[in-house]
């Protein structure tokens, strides 16, 4: 199945956080992992208190948390200052009524504020929405609606998307700007922080109460609200530990925006348990710009994905040698599947390997991964975190020996495991349908020394550039456009991004095909619903294939793409 299965790249760094990771394994217990909070006594737990105060209260207030640079500011906040910051902005939250288990949306560029405000809302016991800043109108508005959200964090910029009149219960909206005209809902960032006090009380809450709510795509439907909670920080904290390898006075850099589960987990809360200096990078991919932020902030642990690398790796070596990147000690990657190439790539000219790691939005955390410690083979995602039992097993649950393909499934449960689908416990429990296990809805197969090889998805999500996109929700935005009858919305695979949206559309009468009208089109997906997910490719078709229940067949049309056999068409319309 892989010619690579001979090709290992052995531990450069001996010394990690895990030592063996066989004895490791062995050894290892989640409780010890647990009593390391003090919560494990009284069972009350706040994230924020021990993301921030902790580490205050242990009298390191003075380190840096927050290294923030974009192309208009540069500012560090300390572990002190955060905590006056985020107890400001609980009490600006407490002011307008807002109370533990409300849901509080954050819709805003990478800036300080908003990490002071994720922090902030979790001070009182409110539960956190993040929305990608690309997000349009229906993206925003379905996200809210589903939620129920009471509050909103934005900017001025990004409040026209919001449509408060469709949008009942949402009461409040925090806006963050230079001028802000407050009332009637809308609330003043600025100013009623400088009017709050640096002091607030932590609403404690319990182990198992609501802390972030990330929106995510499946095959079908509209986004799921998939819903974490505060235990999951013994996760965060483990894998801090295990896998970012994160030890004191380490400068951290993790790419992902907080849109996204990787922005939050390992972006907010495992380098923060861990009272690491965190590196957050607002604007623009460059190049340049992010071999300079490396350079700059002496960064010591990096976490990206591969189309990031993948776009290094096309920026050349010569960008790479303007730039001192010494300081570096590790380095990761997340969200597709990670070329072997990019890995031979990164020890030619960073002189590391980079490290895979494979997880969900679902899990929380991290679960499959290459350890400092742990020889790598290049295109593996590697080998299971200590706790967590992974397995390749077939629809009825039985585990497959070693190269055979199947469900990538993981004994459940483990501390950061999703605990709801904001309602929708059908499709909860679509992801628990075999007794003992969480069936991930990825494809792999495991090798003779337990590594983990990625194979695809089983249902018809979209990874492009490492951003999961759901193609029924691009569907449903493209049928909106008065030219379109018909929709079908496929993965087609891309060197650069993995996999880029291809759009076959179906034109209704009186509308001819035209390279304008793909344009047009596209630009009202951008435009409605994100950047992200419109149609980077359109093909007009008279017809599209659907089943006699009049379901577009997209497996068809990936055939089609691909010029591989469609398969089973006895469904198949006409
Ligand atoms: O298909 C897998 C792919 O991304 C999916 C999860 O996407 P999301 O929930 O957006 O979370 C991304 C970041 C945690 C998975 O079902 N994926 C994630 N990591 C890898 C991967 N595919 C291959 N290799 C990986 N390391």
């Amino acid at each position: 199945m892989s010619q690579l299965q001979g090709e290992v790249i052995s531990p450069g760094v001996p010394s990690s956080n895990m030592g063996s990771y066989e004895e490791a394994y062995k050894n290892f217990q989640w409780e010890d992992v647990e009593k390391q909070f003090s919560w494990y006594v009284t069972g009350k737990v706040n994230m924020a208190y021990e993301a921030i105060d902790r580490h205050v209260d242990a009298g390191k207030g003075a380190r840096v948390a927050l290294q923030f640079s974009d192309p208009s500011r540069e500012e560090s906040y300390t572990y002190e200052d955060m905590q006056g910051l985020t107890n400001q902005f609980a009490n600006v939250l407490r002011k307008y009524g807002i109370t533990k288990g409300d849901r509080v949306f954050v819709f805003m560029p990478r800036t300080p504020e908003l990490y002071v405000s994720v922090l902030g809302t979790l001070k009182v016991g409110a539960v956190v929405g993040p929305l990608f800043e690309a997000f349009m109108e229906t993206a925003v508005k379905d996200r809210l609606e589903d939620s129920g959200a009471v509050a909103l964090v934005t900017t001025p910029a990004l409040l026209p998307r919001v449509k408060r009149e469709e949008l009942p219960t949402l009461r409040t909206i925090i806006v963050v700007g230079d001028e802000v005209a407050a009332g009637d809902g809308i609330v003043d960032y600025k100013k009623e922080m400088e009017a709050a006090s640096p002091e607030a009380e932590i609403e404690w809450v319990n182990r198992e109460d609501g802390l972030i709510l990330h929106y995510t795509s499946g095959s079908t439907g509209k986004p799921k609200g998939v819903y974490h909670v505060h235990n999951a920080m013994i996760q965060h904290y483990h894998t801090g530990n295990v896998v970012l390898d994160l030890k004191e006075g380490d400068v951290y850099w993790c790419t992902a925006d907080p849109g996204w589960v990787t922005g939050t987990s390992y972006g907010i809360f495992a380098p923060w348990l861990h009272g690491v200096t965190n590196v957050v990078r607002g604007g623009r991919f460059s190049p340049a710009d992010w071999y300079e932020t490396i350079q700059k902030n002496k960064v010591t642990v990096w976490y990206s994905a591969p189309t990031a690398f993948r776009m290094l790796m096309g920026a050349g070596q010569d960008v790479i040698k303007q730039y001192d990147l010494s300081s570096l000690r590790h380095v990761m990657s997340v969200g597709e599947p990670l070329n072997p190439e990019v890995v031979r790539w990164g020890m030619k000219v960073y002189n590391h390997r980079i490290h895979d790691t494979w997880w969900m939005t679902e899990t929380g955390g991290q679960l499959i991964c290459n350890y400092p410690s742990m020889p790598i083979k290049p295109g593996s995602m590697g080998k299971p975190v200590p706790g967590i039992e992974a397995a390749i097993i077939d629809e009825n649950g039985k585990e497959l020996p070693p190269y055979r393909m199947g469900n990538l499934a993981i004994r459940t449960p483990w501390p950061s495991v999703m605990r709801l689908i904001w309602n929708n416990a059908p499709k909860y429990e679509e992801y628990f349908r075999i007794p003992g296990w969480y069936i991930s809805g990825d494809t792999a197969y495991m090798d003779e020394d337990g590594y983990f090889w990625f194979q695809g998805r089983i249902d018809d999500v979209i990874n492009s550039s490492g951003e999961r996109i759901g193609p029924f929700e691009v569907e449903s935005k493209l049928v909106e456009h008065p030219a379109v009858a018909e929709a079908g919305v496929i993965g087609k695979p891309d060197p650069v991004r993995g996999e880029i949206i291809k759009a076959f559309i179906s034109l209704r009468e009186g509308f001819t095909p035209s390279e304008e009208l793909k344009a047009e089109i596209a630009k009202f997906v951008k435009e409605g619903l994100s950047a992200h997910a419109a149609p980077r490719e359109i093909e007009f078709k008279d017809k599209l294939p659907k089943t006699r229940s009049g379901k577009i067949m997209r497996r068809v049309l990936k055939a089609w793409e691909l010029n591989l056999p469609a398969g089973d068409l006895s469904t198949i319309e006409d």
